[in-house]
């Protein structure tokens, strides 16, 4: 078998430089309250994000936010049922700690303004309590950066849209010492690089969904900041990692975001059944259609590769919430659906299980410090150890702004100890290619989500890992988006392939055809480094609790 190595980015000279305190990339919910309370507390920040301030996945948030308020649940119970979901690979002091702040997470936003839903909490798989606050029905991640990008707006900071992160600058002894960056000229493909020197690096790039062909990221989500990272040497986690949502719109030969139909209809009585309208959990798990989504994205993918019977996509059966309820608790899902053609109130509708969230990433700590001093990772990006195996519902957009929090009061202890430094930490280049061909990118979304998918096997992974060894390099070294998305893109396929073919079980959202159990007492976590374009891999024993 050919080895898989990395692909590197051309290096590029700068035609523009900038200087700042903090420089934060990505403008979701994780990016914008780093960027808010680092401002507040006097910092110079610069926020760049590669389309408009706001995008990525938090703003298409349709369940909720996970926080303990109702007098019958307790920070215990969140606790366990985030444990639980963790599948033996979640670390106690960092669920602990998000548990705790969560029901801050609410205040912080309510005083910016936000509305949340009244009445009580919602549930949803996997919380043993009513502990999900929704906003306007179904459109939590829309109110959450309603509220973030006004107060960011009015604040004292410098946006850069349109600007895509390229490569990590670090001075002369390794510390992280800005940003490679590219801006989209308007209306063309051509890109202005530029350098913006930092004392402080954030990473807020979100997951990486675009690697397969049926998502629920939006068409930015390529790793650009995890592949960033992996080019750099920073320590990755927990890869393999990818959770799956059992119900995305099925739209005959779509490809890339696919509209998601949230899990709390199956809280309010929604089904999913077969052709003959038989459900698929039926006697599957006690929770039923309120089972872990890994389990469901099983069961599902089970019944589609049924051999006497097998179907494309199952159905979402709604209609026994009632058309009004439909209207008033789920306008987003409604609309969605009418914009592809379909109407929950009367009909089924199609689904099948697509690439949701990226349980692993840039090993961080829940201050956001990574392995590289100035370095930092917060949202979904990053693996704090919150997650394990496998994410409980509504915990990411807690955890975001957590963490978006949390790094902000971090990074001023940290300056302010530091004085003020360098204003021209000299950057050094990373490692230099051609990137990667954007002729590749359908096949590597094909091979992730046949080979690399909900289920796994050695010879799928050998095979997975074999294309990425072939994917071809670009004849120049011109950069444009493409080749950028596609080089980042081909660095998630690595990374996850191979984490995944080196876990030998079944565990949270990975699940192998050949190991189909859990492996012993002992879970661990998985890391991998890159050196000099290899991927080497540690193990991190950790007692199952
Ligand atoms: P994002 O919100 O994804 O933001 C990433 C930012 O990085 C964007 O601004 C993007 O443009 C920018 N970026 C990316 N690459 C670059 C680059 N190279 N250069 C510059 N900028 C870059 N979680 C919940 O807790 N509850 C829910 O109900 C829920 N529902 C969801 C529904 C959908 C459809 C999806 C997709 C996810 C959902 N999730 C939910 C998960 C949750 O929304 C995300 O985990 C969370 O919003 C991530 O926030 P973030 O700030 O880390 O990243
Ligand atoms: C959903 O609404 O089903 C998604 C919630 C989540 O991903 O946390």
């Amino acid at each position: 078998m050919t080895e898989a190595t990395l692909r590197y980015l051309p290096s590029m000279s700068p035609a523009w430089r900038r200087e700042t305190d903090v420089v934060i990339i990505g403008a979701g919910a994780a990016g914008l309250s780093a960027a808010l309370d680092a401002s507040r507390a006097g910092h110079r920040v610069i926020l760049i994000c590669k389309g408009g301030v706001g995008g990525g996945s938090t703003r298409h948030a349709q369940g909720g936010l996970a926080a303990v308020s109702e007098p019958d649940d307790s920070l215990d119970s969140h606790i366990d049922d985030t444990m639980v979901a963790g599948a033996g690979l979640a670390d106690e002091s960092a669920v602990r700690q998000l548990v705790a702040d969560a029901p801050d997470v609410v205040r912080y936003l309510v005083d910016l303004g936000a509305r949340f839903d009244g009445g009580s909490p919602g549930l949803e798989g996997g919380h043993s309590h009513r502990r999900i606050i929704h906003a306007g029905g179904d459109a939590i991640g829309a109110e959450i950066r309603r509220v973030l990008c006004k107060a960011v707006l009015l604040a004292d900071i410098e946006i850069l849209e349109n600007t895509v992160a390229l490569d990590l600058l670090r001075d002369e002894v390794g510390v992280a010492a800005g940003i490679a960056v590219g801006r989209l000229a308007e209306e063309s493909d051509e890109m202005v690089m530029g350098e913006i020197n930092a004392r402080v690096v954030v990473l807020a790039t979100g997951g990486f969904g675009q690697a397969y062909l049926s998502t629920t990221n939006p068409p930015e989500l390529t790793g650009d900041g995890l592949a960033l990272a992996a080019r750099a040497g920073a320590v990755l986690s927990n890869m393999e990692f990818v959770q799956f949502h059992p119900t995305v719109l099925y739209v005959v030969g779509q490809r890339g975001q696919s509209p998601l139909l949230t899990e709390a209809l199956r809280g309010a009585g929604a089904m999913i059944v077969d052709s003959d309208d038989v459900s698929v959990m039926r006697g599957r798990h006690e929770r039923g259609d309120l089972a872990p989504r890994d389990v469901i994205s099983f069961a599902m993918f089970e019944r589609m590769h049924s051999i006497s019977d097998p179907l494309e996509h199952l159905w979402l059966d709604a209609r026994a919430i009632g058309a009004s309820r439909l209207e008033t608790s789920f306008p987003t899902v409604v609309e969605l659906c009418r914009q592809s053609g379909f109407d929950p109130r009367r009909e089924r509708v199609p689904v099948s299980p697509g690439a949701h969230y990226a349980c692993g990433g840039i090993q961080s700590d829940i201050d956001g410090r990574t392995s590289i001093p100035g370095l930092y990772a917060i949202g979904e990006v990053a693996s704090t150890g919150v997650h394990g195996a496998n994410r409980l519902a509504s915990n990411s957009l807690t955890e975001a702004i957590i963490a978006g929090r949390r790094l902000a009061r971090h990074v001023v202890g940290a300056l302010a100890s530091a004085g003020r430094g360098s204003e021209t930490a000299r950057s050094v280049p990373t490692t230099s290619g051609r990137g990667v061909n954007p002729s590749s990118r359908a096949l590597l979304a094909e091979t992730m989500s046949t080979r690399v998918g909900v289920v796994r096997d050695r010879e799928g992974l050998d095979e997975a890992l074999e294309v990425v060894a072939r994917t071809p390099e670009c004849a120049s070294s011109m950069l444009d988006l493409a080749t950028i998305e596609t080089t980042n893109l081909h660095t998630v396929t690595l990374l996850v392939a191979y984490a995944a073919s080196l876990r030998h079980e079944s565990r949270g959202c990975h699940r192998r055809r050949d190991f189909p159990a859990e492996a012993g007492r002992l879970g661990h976590s998985l890391s991998l480094v890159v050196s000099e374009g290899r991927v080497e891999a540690r193990r991190d024993e950790m007692a199952v609790s």
